[in-house]
């Protein structure tokens, strides 16, 4: 299936990434647990305001994926980052990466995941690094077919990068 993958275009781009947003969050840190809708938004909204983080400002970039026909199907938003942690130098991390449902198993995480590496290789930067959590097996796998390495675990999260320009077996 084919799918047009661009920056940001309009207000209905805004209302996809926060659903998306949230969506992520509630994909790894609800789970399946049977948490009221509104219970879990005011989860959302403390974990956010934990590490406030401009999405439009300079140093992000958010790529939309849709149909052919515009219906908006996944999302990858990236940014510049500083070394921090086990990154020993600066980096394009990976805030977001969802795809809907109905849009899943078609090869769209991996073309959103392709524009990453070529925005890391636009800023100049040779590294890109991102977080998932030790249970969810179908992220894992996605970044290890991709060549991203598993440099650090912490409780159950899951630190991975991938370096640009090194040849990936
Ligand atoms: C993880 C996610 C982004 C994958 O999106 P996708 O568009 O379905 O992924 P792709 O079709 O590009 O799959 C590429 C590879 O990822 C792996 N993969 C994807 N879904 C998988 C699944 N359900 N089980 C096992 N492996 C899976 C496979 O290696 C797959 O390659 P293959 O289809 O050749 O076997 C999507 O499932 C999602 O949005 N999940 C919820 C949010 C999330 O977990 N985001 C990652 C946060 S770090």
């Amino acid at each position: 299936m084919d799918f047009k993958i661009r920056t940001f275009e309009n207000e209905a781009d805004k209302d996809f990434f926060d659903k998306l947003n949230f969506e992520s969050f509630k994909h790894d840190f609800i789970r399946g647990k049977d948490i009221p809708e509104e219970e879990a938004r005011k989860k959302f909204r403390e974990f956010e305001a934990a590490d406030p983080l401009d999405p439009w400002g300079k140093d992000h970039l958010t790529y939309f994926a849709s149909t052919l026909e515009g219906e908006l199907a996944g999302l990858i938003w990236l940014a510049e980052r500083k070394a921090f942690y086990k990154f020993k130098e600066q980096l394009v991390w990976i805030y977001n990466l969802h795809v809907i449902p109905k849009y899943r198993r078609r090869g769209l995480a991996r073309k959103l995941l392709a524009k990453a590496d070529e925005w890391a290789m636009e800023q100049g930067l040779n590294s890109i690094g991102c977080h998932t959590l030790d249970f969810n097996t179908q992220a894992r796998s996605l970044y290890e077919s991709l060549g991203y390495k598993l440099i650090a675990t912490h409780n159950e999260s899951c630190f991975y990068e991938k370096k640009i320009g090194v040849l990936h077996f």
